[in-house]
């Protein structure tokens, strides 16, 4: 159940324009009015900032810097992305959570955001590292009414997000390497991790794990990964506002997810064409059974990689790691 004070903030939240009386706040959280003083008092401490005017009442005019399920819903401009938003500071991973709640029916567009995960998972069961407040480390839960099969489409979709946000809050030019990683002149400074539950022709869920380092120094990355990963804060020489961030995220992803649901994949392939790293160039690829090189032509209309051999042949890719 909603604490008396998280409804407290969302009264404040609500009638931000205006100011609320004491008496108005005391009736509706059924409440005395000293205690909705003393209640105001610890919302300043922790860095609400308040207004309290006498006569007038109470409007908040600030949220503190800490990520919290109320400052990233303060000012956050969706329709249905992150009506619920969950914010732990240490998780084992983002993923685990949304996978435990997605099970219990959690609605469409429900966020899970952490400080820290001690266990971030990546592709291809790799550790993500995702240290303490550097970085953006969040799920969203979806239910796609698409076809299990289709579901790749939703991380190509996520990848254009990231670098549009990406290249509109830091004017960085980011570029897409197949099928997920986001790289910032040749290093990689986020990752996405898609995974589903399906029946043969029906997506119970999908969750889609996005990570991105924002304020790490080289120091901040641990070694084995510093030669090839780097930050928002490293390509930039400047700190970010980890909350705007994700926010613009979610306002940008239910855009472009709300666009695909409407008109299909056609779109998000051009997008995801335009930022793509080597098209057009030759990649040596690795699967399970084989190595080899090809010229990257594109994506098919699935999202998978379409590659041109050198026997002229045209091959389709679902799972392949790409090099160059
Ligand atoms: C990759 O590039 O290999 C994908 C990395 C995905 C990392 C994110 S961080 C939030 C979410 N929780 C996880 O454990 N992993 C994803």
């Amino acid at each position: 159940m909603e604490s008396t004070r998280n409804k407290l903030i969302h009264l404040l939240e609500e009638n931000k324009d205006t100011y609320i009386s004491g008496q108005f706040l005391s009736d509706k959280l059924n409440i005395s009015r000293s205690a909705i003083w003393k209640h105001m008092k610890e919302l300043q401490k922790d860095g609400y900032e308040i207004e309290g005017i006498p006569k007038k009442g109470y409007r908040i005019v600030g949220f503190p810097d800490r990520l919290s399920e109320n400052a990233l819903q303060w000012g956050l401009k969706t329709d249905w992305l992150g009506k619920t938003i969950i914010h732990k500071e240490v998780v084992t991973s983002t993923q685990h959570i949304a996978h435990q709640i997605a099970q219990e029916n959690t609605e469409h567009g429900t966020v899970i955001i952490a400080d820290e995960q001690t266990n971030g998972k990546g592709r291809m069961n790799r550790h993500w590292y995702s240290s303490r407040d550097k970085g953006i480390w969040l799920s969203i839960i979806l239910r796609p009414s698409i076809l299990p099969y289709l579901a790749p489409q939703l991380t190509l979709l996520s990848a254009c997000v990231l670098a549009d946000v990406i290249s509109q809050q830091s004017e960085l030019i980011p570029k897409i390497k197949w099928p997920n990683d986001i790289l910032v002149d040749g290093k990689k400074i986020a990752g996405i991790l898609t995974e589903m539950q399906a029946e043969q022709d029906q997506i119970q869920y999908v969750v889609i794990g996005i990570g991105i380092n924002v304020n790490h120094n080289h120091n901040d990355l641990p070694s084995d990964i510093q030669a090839k990963a780097s930050s928002i804060l490293m390509e930039t020489n400047r700190n970010w506002d980890i909350k705007h961030f994700i926010q613009q995220i979610l306002v940008t992803f239910e855009k472009e997810y709300n666009e695909y649901i409407e008109h299909g994949f056609t779109h998000v392939k051009k997008k995801w064409e335009s930022y793509s790293f080597k098209i057009g160039e030759p990649i040596r690829i690795s699967t399970l059974k084989s190595q080899w090189t090809a010229i990257f032509s594109g994506i098919a209309e699935d999202g998978a990689l379409l590659v041109r051999n050198n026997d002229g042949t045209t091959e389709k890719l679902y799972s392949a790691e790409i090099d160059w």
